[in-house]
């Protein structure tokens, strides 16, 4: 796996390895062809330097010899070997280093031309005689200086070659100066080596300077996985992290993201282990009733007066029990569904309210209530689900019900309000006080009256979650002359034939 920091300079180091590598191997091939033509130019510079100090009315070799000692000694290139032969006689250099095969010593005699050595970019503007920069150094010379490889000694060698003719004898003399090219490569070595050696150590000082850039550079990361290290061993989940103002802004995101992941996760584990304690509360509560009122029976026995009040309570408790677990059903359920309900379908609003008014009209509760529904008598389509729009008609109608006076009244209205399918339950009860707007949408909650009827305060949250999924609108208001409670749902348009259909009818109507 390794660690981002290794990562990092390994990322960074394998281009310059490369580059390094390639700049070294122009730099060797540039070593090489500098070292060859530096040497090929001081071996035909070296020849013809001899060839003009021998003068014909002088002793070849006093004048030569210390002049080429002098010469060869002063060059930068490997040490060459040379020698000068007077006809066939060696009169100064290496016995060994002998004449090509086609200098013929005879005075007068003819030889094989060769084309002279030329480096044309050195003379570019300079008019030659006979391959010389100077026509002085042409006096003489039947072949200007060549350059040839052969074997000598075993050992291959590059040889320049000058033939003049000497004024006083008329004899050819052939001037020639060598290098062993195994000797060229040695020196091309010694820098191909420093090359290398200075190679070496400039990319262990990138290493260096790289893997202290990146410690560097990455020191907020660091000190964020310290913190991290450190808060795993902690129990509590209120953790947050923490940087200096300096780290980069890519760090600071990524803190901003974790705190507020960690804040959600909080909450979410606040929220989680409150409904729990509010649910087994809620629980405990009904099951209290019916232990203690089933001790009640165990003793009086149920035919007794004491006995028929425990049973009823009983029953009460059970159904109580009843609607707390269908609620919380229903919760977990939206829980679990923590997105919009997709895809959404039309479904007729009139319909499923008729529907719902109908069967609460029908219970035993609402005998004495005035229970009205509104409706144009045509189907207003809205967009999301049926049966969750019934649950949460339901719960809000139920509302309006249960906490009404014994003889209140309570409108139900399915309308279009500005062109969005919606309903409206109003009740003429005690309605919510304004302290209690807001807090009735939390889980549990219910508002500290009296006489209020059994309830789990979970209908409200409920009705929120699936408004949130249908992406449908909820609003509470005051009813009436500031009576009640008027309930408003407004629901997302369905654009189907059907709602066409019914908007042009209820548009005709009205
Ligand atoms: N129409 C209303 N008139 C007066 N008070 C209301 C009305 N609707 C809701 N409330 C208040 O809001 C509180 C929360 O209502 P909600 O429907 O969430 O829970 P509940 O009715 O107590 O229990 P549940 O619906 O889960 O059985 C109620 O306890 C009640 O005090
Ligand atoms: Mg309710």
């Amino acid at each position: 796996m390794g660690s981002l920091r290794s990562r990092l300079t390994a990322a960074v180091m394998m281009p310059l390895l490369a580059l390094a590598m390639t700049f070294g191997g122009i730099t060797c091939w540039m070593i090489h062809t500098t070292v060859s033509t530096a040497s090929d130019r001081a071996l035909v510079g070296s020849v013809t330097i001899i060839g003009r100090a021998i003068d014909t009315r002088v002793s070849v070799r006093d004048q030569i010899l210390p002049l080429a000692v002098h010469l060869l000694q002063s060059r930068a290139t490997p040490v060459p070997h040379y020698s000068v032969h007077d006809g066939n006689r060696l009169v100064a250099g290496t016995p060994w280093l002998v004449p090509p095969d086609d200098y013929d010593p005879r005075p007068g005699a003819k030889m094989p031309h060769h084309a002279p050595a030329g480096f044309p970019s050195s003379y570019r503007n300079t008019r030659l005689v006979s391959g010389y920069v100077d026509a002085r150094d042409a006096e003489g010379v039947i072949q200007p200086a060549y350059l040839r490889d052969a074997v000598l000694e075993g050992r291959p060698v590059r040889i320049a070659t000058e033939i003049r003719v000497l004024q006083h004898s008329g004899r050819p003399v052939a001037i020639q100066v060598a290098d062993f090219l195994d000797d060229r490569t040695a020196y091309e070595q010694t820098y191909f080596l420093r090359v290398v050696g200075a190679g070496i150590l400039i990319v262990m000082i990138a290493v260096l300077l790289f893997y202290g850039a990146i410690t560097w550079g990455l020191r907020p990361f660091a000190s964020l996985t310290a913190q991290i290290e450190k808060a795993r061993k902690l129990t509590s989940s209120h953790f947050r992290l923490a940087l200096a103002g300096d780290a980069p802004k890519e760090a600071h995101l990524l803190v901003r993201a974790f705190n507020e992941l960690m804040m959600r996760t909080e909450r979410a584990v606040d929220s989680l282990s409150q409904f729990t304690a509010n649910a087994s509360h809620q629980l405990r509560t009904p099951l209290a009733i019916v232990r203690v009122h089933v001790d009640v029976l165990e003793r009086y026995g149920p035919s007794s007066p004491q006995g028929a009040v425990a049973l009823a309570d009983i029953g009460a408790a059970v159904t109580a029990l009843e609607r707390l677990l269908s609620q919380l059903i229903s919760l977990a359920r939206m829980d679990e569904q923590e997105h919009a309900i997709d895809p959404l379908e039309a479904f007729d609003l009139t319909g499923v309210t008729s529907n719902l008014v109908a069967t609460r009209v029908a219970q035993a509760d609402t005998a004495k209530m005035d229970i009205g529904f509104e409706a144009s008598g045509n189907p207003v389509m809205a967009l999301g689900h049926a049966v969750l729009a019934t649950e949460m008609i339901g719960n809000l109608l139920d509302n309006a019900i249960r906490y009404n006076r014994p003889e209140g009244a309570v409108t139900v209205r399915v309308l279009r309000r500005n062109g969005e399918p919606s309903i409206e339950i109003e009740d003429d009860g005690p309605g919510i006080a304004p302290d209690d707007r807001e807090k009735v949408w939390e889980r549990f909650y219910r508002a500290p009256t009296a006489d209020a009827p059994p309830g789990s305060g979970l209908g409200l949250p409920i009705v929120k979650a699936l408004g949130e999924r249908m992406g449908a609108r909820v609003t509470l208001a005051e009813g009436r002359d500031g009576r009640g409670v008027l309930a408003i749902v407004a629901f997302r348009r369905a654009e189907s034939r059907s709602d066409t259909f019914s908007d042009t009818y209820h548009a005709s109507i009205a």
